[in-house]
């Protein structure tokens, strides 16, 4: 079987809403899964997270995908996928990100062949494929900046990432990583592959060279050691961070391939599909 990952679709950044109709979105995503006619796209498409800032968009969109080009398509949701961008999303979802995400996770779930995991397995022809939304911790800054306490790494959240501004029913980084630290205990053990948002190695060699040294890693990571060390994962997909990495440790391979936003994928001409065959 052959999985395509991809993350960090960013919908809305790429579809206006009335324009999100199935030949665009073919159009665009078509040269994307086949690396412009170079290969045969997979069976199965993993998306770790962050589809877009709108629930009826993503949804609509991965009836298209799965229609158009897989078999099965599986994901997680990531940090956006939590925001409320506006005062409709505020209105309807009353304040409450908990209440966005649920409503997704229904939407998608509700769909024959597309599966958003929350601490559950899907198994697909005898792979079995577990998955949350994850989230980051502190241990990259207790590794690398351990002159600083949870206040000061708290007061670096409110500062410089938007999840402090549009994640609704939070106050601290670390809310959710709680919740959903409980999810992977569940699965890690279970799963051949694991998906998740979030990197889980906050291992610097782990993560892109031109963040090195950045406070602000600690929101971009968690350790997972624990999961990759101890669990049955062949294969660890995630994303959040928009620049692809690959890495190997004990036996496990870790995925990262985003699409990110449109200047960062030229429009999706940069991007280069990933898979593995399993
Ligand atoms: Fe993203």
């Amino acid at each position: 079987m052959i999985v395509d990952i991809l993350s960090d679709l960013h919908l809305d950044f790429y579809f206006k809403p009335h324009l999100t109709t199935p030949e665009n979105v073919s159009s665009f995503f078509e040269p994307i899964f086949t690396n412009n006619g170079t290969r045969t796209i997979g069976d199965i498409l993993i998306i770790a997270g962050d589809i877009g800032h709108y629930n009826a968009q993503n949804i609509e969109v991965l009836k298209i995908l799965q229609k158009k080009f897989y078999n099965h398509i599986i994901c997680v949701l990531g940090n956006h996928d939590y925001y409320l961008v506006n005062g409709e999303a505020r209105y309807s979802f009353e304040n409450n990100s908990y209440n966005r995400v649920e409503n997704l996770r229904k939407l998608i779930n509700k769909e024959k062949n597309i599966y958003c995991l929350d601490g559950d397995i899907v198994e697909i022809d005898g792979i079995k494929f577990g998955g949350c939304d994850s989230w980051y911790d502190d241990s990259y800054m207790k590794r690398y900046f351990k002159q600083f306490d949870t206040n000061y790494i708290n007061l670096l959240w409110k500062e410089y990432i938007n999840d402090s501004r549009l994640i609704y029913g939070i106050s601290h980084f670390d809310t959710i990583s709680k919740i959903e630290i409980k999810k992977l205990e569940n699965i890690y053990q279970k799963c051949d592959v694991m998906i998740t948002h979030v990197n889980p190695s906050f291992d610097e060699e782990h993560i892109d060279k031109k963040y090195h040294n950045n406070q602000t890693n600690t929101f971009f990571t968690f350790d997972g050691s624990k999961y990759f060390q101890n669990g049955t994962i062949k294969y660890w997909v995630f994303g959040h961070t928009h620049d692809p990495i690959e890495y190997e440790i004990d036996n496990v391979k870790f995925l990262c391939n985003p699409l990110g936003y449109p200047n960062e994928s030229g429009y999706g001409e940069n991007i280069k599909m990933k898979s593995f065959d399993i």
